[in-house]
């Protein structure tokens, strides 16, 4: 059942998410060789205990951090760690943040120094993929509108959709219905409703978008090895259209 959401329950998430947009935009410009992940998941624990948030994925399922931290050929779930990164890397950076019983999602692909033409291609193929999903997020449409878009741009650029790994609704729980992948039919699946909220995260790779996950039971890599990167916004439908909650 999909929990639809009043217009004050979407200002009292839109709340939690721009805590989580202030971490990535903090954090943006620190991202440079010699960072480690693990100081990065420090900074966003803190940002969010300033903003009287909790950092959600702590604990949840076991998971330890407040962020997943996932380099170059990580799809998504990596662990912070104290290994630098380096000049070259790509990293997506991923963090939930809960106030006032409300949950906010965000997950953002960064260039560690300068990058392959490659990685910086799918960067912004991935952030275009967004976009694209996030213009076809209103009321009438359906979600095959949304992930069409997605993968029809993903796969003209030679890009593979990951299919293993789902966007999920949002509010009080991290994962409310509807739960999808980011591939689909235009006109089919879910018809998208004035207060449903959802987020829309394609994870885009270079080869293939099978993917194993490693012996910690979290890790999510490419098959291939190849690199992936990942955008996700959580986004309210209204009347109006999409509204980007975790808009930085
Ligand atoms: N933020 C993730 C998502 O986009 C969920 C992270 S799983 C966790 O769905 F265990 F790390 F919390
Ligand atoms: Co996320």
């Amino acid at each position: 059942m999909i929990i639809l959401k009043s217009k004050q329950e979407i200002e009292a998430i839109r709340k939690s998410c721009q805590v989580v947009a202030e971490c990535h935009r903090t954090i943006a410009p620190l991202i440079q060789p010699g960072i480690t992940t693990n100081e990065i998941d420090r900074i966003f624990e803190e940002l969010m205990a300033k903003y009287g948030a909790t950092p959600y994925q702590k604990g949840y399922r076991g998971y330890r951090y407040a962020t997943c931290a996932s380099p170059n050929d990580v799809i998504a779930h990596g662990f912070p760690s104290d290994t630098p990164l380096k000049e070259g890397d790509i990293v997506t950076i991923d963090t939930v943040a809960e106030l006032d019983g409300w949950l906010g999602d965000s997950a953002w692909s960064y260039a560690v120094g300068q990058i392959s033409p490659t990685a910086e291609k799918l960067m912004r193929v991935t952030k275009e993929c967004l976009d694209l999903g996030i213009e076809q997020a209103r009321p009438g449409n359906r979600l095959g509108d949304v992930t069409n878009a997605i993968q029809q741009h993903a796969e003209r650029q030679g890009f593979g959709v990951v299919r293993d790994l789902l966007a999920h609704g949002i509010g009080r729980d991290l994962h409310e219905a509807p739960t999808y992948m980011h591939v689909g039919k235009p006109g089919k699946g879910v018809l998208l409703k004035e207060g449903m909220v959802f987020t829309i995260e394609p994870m885009i790779t270079e080869g293939t978008y099978e993917l194993v996950i490693d012996s910690d039971g979290w890790t999510a890599r490419t098959l291939d090895g190849k690199l992936s990167a990942q955008y996700e916004h959580t986004i309210a439908i209204t009347a109006e259209g999409p509204q980007i909650l975790t808009a930085q």
